[in-house]
């Protein structure tokens, strides 16, 4: 699996080889606990972003053809291939809800926690806005739009450890990012952004309505 990173034709900065095995191996983690198929849960994990290879946006069903590819490769059925699929688009930040197998949640757990560790918005989000071609502000409003809702619903993660362990970061990385989207609405913030685009390459976006910083 790592050949097929190895081989990319789209420069991956951010979903990378370094993500997939991180969420591979912490999704086999949680798959323990969560009394999942811990196989199916690192293979889901290591397959889950194959889309960032073929697309820089369009979610993880644009990854199917390559996905099914690669899983053929290393040998499984027809029958799994179609199972680890499901649990890939299942666990999709922007769609997944309470009703998940518990190889997805392995999945989501180990993702989610890659996105909420401290160091993510320090050095690794200013690699996914190069990858995706997303502004700032596209970055902020997909973070805020997505995880709050799974936050405030009480499914941010789904493992016990996960909760206990890393949702005090999460929070932080939510309340990050709120206070973000809210300062690309002050033009002190914008100004100063334009200003050093041309060190970090990094657009703040467009402007939006003014809202209140997410506490
Ligand atoms: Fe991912």
């Amino acid at each position: 699996m790592e050949d097929l990173y190895a081989d990319q034709t789209r420069e991956v900065p951010f979903h990378g080889w370094h993500h997939v095995s991180f969420v591979a191996h912490n999704a086999r983690k949680f798959a323990e606990e969560l009394g999942a198929d811990t196989a199916t849960a690192e293979i889901a994990g290591l397959v889950h972003d194959v889309n960032y290879l073929v697309a820089a946006r369009g979610g993880a069903s644009v990854g199917t053809p390559l996905r099914a590819r690669a899983l053929r490769d290393i040998g499984l059925d027809a029958d799994s291939v179609k199972i680890i699929d499901e649990i890939v688009i299942t666990a999709e930040t922007h769609s997944r809800g309470q009703d998940l197998s518990p190889e997805a949640m392995a999945l989501s757990d180990a993702d989610t926690l890659f996105k909420a560790l401290p160091i993510t918005p320090v050095i690794l989000a200013p690699l996914y806005m190069r990858e995706t071609g997303r502004s700032l502000r596209d970055l902020a409003e997909k973070i805020v739009s997505e995880q709050v809702p799974l936050r405030d619903d009480g499914i941010y993660f789904y493992s016990e450890s996960a909760r206990k362990k890393y949702e005090g970061w999460g929070d932080v990385n939510l309340r990050l990012w709120s206070c973000i989207l809210d300062s690309l609405d002050d033009t002190l913030v914008v100004d100063l952004v334009s200003q050093v685009e041309k060190y970090t390459s990094i657009p703040a976006g467009s402007q939006s309505e003014p809202g209140g910083c997410w506490q």
